[in-house]
């Protein structure tokens, strides 16, 4: 017989008929699971004390302890086994008390073997891909910790060191920064360091998405809310649910929304679009701006009131220019990084470039850092990154054309492309909706476009 993965898991069967407890043991041996079998509660929990197990499969009406108390038990000491209920009588309400206590599954005599196969076989793949994902999570939470983070200026370290102190805490937090000066990165230091860290890490960008687009992002929407919304809608805020949300760039939502937002932080409720039922959450605010929030607050785009629930516990990025001493950690961290994803084995960087670094604005901060290096490790054959593996603006001082004018193509239509989007959005002042209107693409193309051009922290109602 052919054996899979699913097929290794242990199952417990509890059940006192005996009729019923050798068949299933027969029918899931013949599959080729690994069978145990009992008469009743107590004999399982003595048996899960000393046996491996991944399912558990048990009837209702046992004698003495009952199925819906051994879910529990099982639950509570055992939290990764599936279990699955039997009954004979198959009333609605045992199959929402069941469900509710934690079972994954509820099956009614008499038992069908395919019902039954099939129901194993899944419960097993779901409690796989629980595995998996809480394996993914820590490796996540793994890459966020501390030492990945890097940042001996003192700038960086009092970021650092507000993050360890308020990562546990249950406080709303705002990351003010530049573009690429490491605010989803704290963000997600900050979740996978709190209680939250087994709960989802929702992120959403602010400045992505249209408003009413954003508000059935964030808060979803029900079926007929508006033309387009054909059916229900979980917004990221319910997925977030026992997590933390992270709101990006939140210096650009609408004063209505502000408003939502506002009193979701203040009572933990709101509503799905176009639907009148109020939905509790349970979820963790961060919220990061680009630019200065406090700013926004006296030029009476951004709420006052909002800013204050907002900025329970605040940090402020410094630029890259701000502690360039961190440099040549951060070159050695990069490489580091981009190595092992290339398979290339480069040690380091001449002094001509490491100069350079040292002596450049880095609009782009860290992220423009870390791209210049990924480029270079791609290009790079030898052991050093010389000064020719340099993207073209690198060689020149502070201008991107050379001396004599030329540019290769793609720098020119770069330059063209930032130009036209920065010209539009002065146009339009700052209004991104009218812009990428404007320059008919999508407002999601045209926030990517801002950011890869740096031009997300312009304030453009100021010119
Ligand atoms: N302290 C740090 N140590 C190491 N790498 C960092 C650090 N901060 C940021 N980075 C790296 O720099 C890059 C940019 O960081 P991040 O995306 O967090 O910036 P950001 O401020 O959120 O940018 P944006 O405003 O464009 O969203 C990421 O690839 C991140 O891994
Ligand atoms: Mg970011």
């Amino acid at each position: 017989m052919a054996r899979n993965k699913s097929k290794n898991a242990h199952i417990l069967i509890v059940d006192d008929d005996p009729l019923v407890k050798y068949s299933l043991e027969e029918l899931l041996s013949l599959e080729g699971y690994p069978v145990k079998s009992v008469y009743d509660a107590e004999s399982a929990l003595a048996t899960l004390q000393s046996t491996p197990c991944d399912v558990v499969i048990a009837d209702i009406n046992l004698p003495g302890v009952n199925g819906f108390d051994l879910l529990t038990a099982v639950k509570d000491k055992y939290p990764d086994i599936v279990v699955i209920l039997i009954t004979g009588y198959g009333t609605i309400e045992d199959a929402v008390k069941g469900i509710k206590l934690g079972a994954y599954e509820y099956i009614t005599k008499p038992l069908n073997d395919d019902e039954v196969k099939i129901s194993i076989e899944r419960a097993v793949e779901q409690k796989n891909l629980r595995l998996e994902n809480l394996e993914l999570k820590r490796k996540l939470a793994e890459k966020f910790q501390f030492e990945n983070l890097i940042g001996s200026h003192n700038e960086m370290q009092k970021v650092f060191h507000l993050v360890s102190v308020v990562a546990d805490s249950e406080a709303t937090i705002l990351i003010n920064g530049a573009s690429g000066t490491g605010k989803s990165t704290i963000a997600r230091a900050i979740h996978y360091h709190s209680r939250r860290k087994e709960k989802p890490l929702v992120e959403i960008s602010c400045g992505a998405l249209s408003e009413n687009l954003l508000e059935s992002e964030l808060f979803g929407h029900v079926r007929g809310a508006f033309t387009t919304a054909l059916t229900d809608k979980v917004g990221k805020i319910e997925k977030a649910e026992g997590g933390t949300v992270f709101l990006d760039e939140i210096d650009t939502l609408s004063l209505r929304l502000q408003v939502k937002l506002l009193r979701f932080l203040q009572d933990k409720k709101f509503e799905r679009v176009g639907s009148t039922d109020t939905i509790h959450s349970n979820v963790r605010v961060i919220a990061a701006a680009n630019r200065d929030l406090a700013r926004c607050v006296g030029e009476g785009e951004f709420r006052e009131d909002l800013f204050y629930r907002l900025n329970v516990v605040s940090m402020r990025l410094p630029l890259l220019k701000d502690h360039l001493s961190d440099i040549p950690t951060l070159v050695d961290h990069f490489i580091a990084k981009y190595n092992k994803i290339n398979s290339k084995k480069v040690r380091g960087i001449s002094n001509e470039v490491m100069k350079r670094f040292l002596s450049w604005p880095w609009p782009g901060n860290i992220r423009e850092l870390e791209n210049t290096i990924e480029r270079a490790i791609i290009l790079c054959d030898g052991e050093h990154v010389g000064f020719d593996l340099l993207p073209d603006y690198l060689h020149a001082n502070d201008k991107i054309e050379t001396s004599d004018g030329l540019v290769p193509l793609e720098v020119a239509l770069d330059i063209a492309e930032k130009k036209a989007i920065s010209k539009t959005l002065q146009h339009f002042k700052g209004n991104r909706n009218k812009t990428a209107e404007f320059l008919e693409v999508n407002r999601t193309t045209l926030y990517q476009k801002m950011k890869r051009h740096a031009l997300l922290d312009v304030n453009y109602k100021e010119t």
